[in-house]
């Protein structure tokens, strides 16, 4: 099937590693033609390089915490591009942290990633997208933002405010014939969890230790999810195929979801 993705310009953030890259992949394999952006700048231009072989790729080195750093990557988007038709806020990380365990700071740090890691990129493309025919926004957001775990109690506070936030700007975008989507994950194999996983020292391999875990958070399907069965929804969600789904969260986590 045709996504009608060709030509369209599409704006990623978190573009390095995981999720982010394998969407950037998904899209130039589709025509897209991308802006892409990430704070280490020379790892992302290395790992995109390939992409640019392929398609139309601009690269830039952004904080999505900082308004002015969003703002100039996406001016330098639209300059290469000459507009926007799709944006995937991406850009992130995870605090495993209990509430206790967790100070103030880093409590104001993982909420300033969270909403303003989103919001400062919608507010800058809003614009654009606009003027696009076809203008899609797909927040990558998480299954604990209505699932919470007190391992991850403040990301998953944050994450709850994003899913909400997020339901808010579909409906104030809609006037714009913007459509505002949330991808909500669980468990992915990508450069998170391979820290976590180099992190704890195990003597067990990957694919073990990743196992036990989705045994013990209740995987369904028993296993962490790969980036690229990230990338096919966020890159479904994006085509003008879907022009009539909008607010909507789609949970992307093999049956570790409890609730109905
Ligand atoms: N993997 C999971 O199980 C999981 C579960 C739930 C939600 N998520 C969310 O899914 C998204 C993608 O994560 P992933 O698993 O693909 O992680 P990843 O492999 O670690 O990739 C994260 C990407 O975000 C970039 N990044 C991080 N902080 C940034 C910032 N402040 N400004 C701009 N870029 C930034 C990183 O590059 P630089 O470090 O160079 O900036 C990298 O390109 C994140 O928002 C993550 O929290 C992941």
């Amino acid at each position: 099937m045709d996504l009608h993705l060709k030509d369209r310009r599409i704006l990623i953030t978190g573009a390095s590693s995981g999720i982010g890259l394998a969407t950037a992949t998904m899209l130039a394999a589709e025509g897209a033609r991308l802006a892409l952006c990430a704070r280490d700048q020379d790892r992302l231009r290395a790992v995109t390089a390939p992409l640019a072989e392929q398609t139309d790729v601009v690269t830039a080195s952004c904080d999505v915490t900082s308004k002015q750093s969003v703002e100039d990557f996406v001016g330098r988007a639209v300059d290469h591009l000459g507009g926007l038709d799709g944006v995937v806020c991406n850009a992130g990380r995870s605090l495993m942290s209990t509430v206790e365990e967790t100070t103030d700071d880093e409590i104001r740090e993982e909420f300033d990633l969270k909403i303003f890691g989103a919001l400062n990129v919608v507010r800058s493309a809003r614009k654009v997208l606009a003027s696009s025919d076809a203008g899609s926004i797909v927040v990558v957001n998480a299954i604990l933002s209505r699932q919470p775990e007190s391992r991850l109690a403040v990301t998953a506070a944050a994450r709850a405010g994003l899913l909400n936030l997020s339901r808010s700007l579909a409906n104030d975008l809609a006037v714009d014939n913007i459509r505002v989507n949330s991808v909500l994950l669980g468990l992915v194999d990508t450069g998170q969890w391979q820290r976590r996983y180099a992190d704890s020292n195990s003597a067990l391999d990957f694919a073990q230790w990743s196992a036990e875990i989705a045994a013990d958070r209740g995987i369904a399907l028993g296993r962490f999810g790969t980036a690229e069965e990230l990338a096919f929804p966020i890159t479904t969600l994006l085509s003008p195929r879907s022009s009539y789904i909008t607010g909507a969260a789609l949970d992307v986590g093999g049956g570790v979801h409890r609730y109905i």
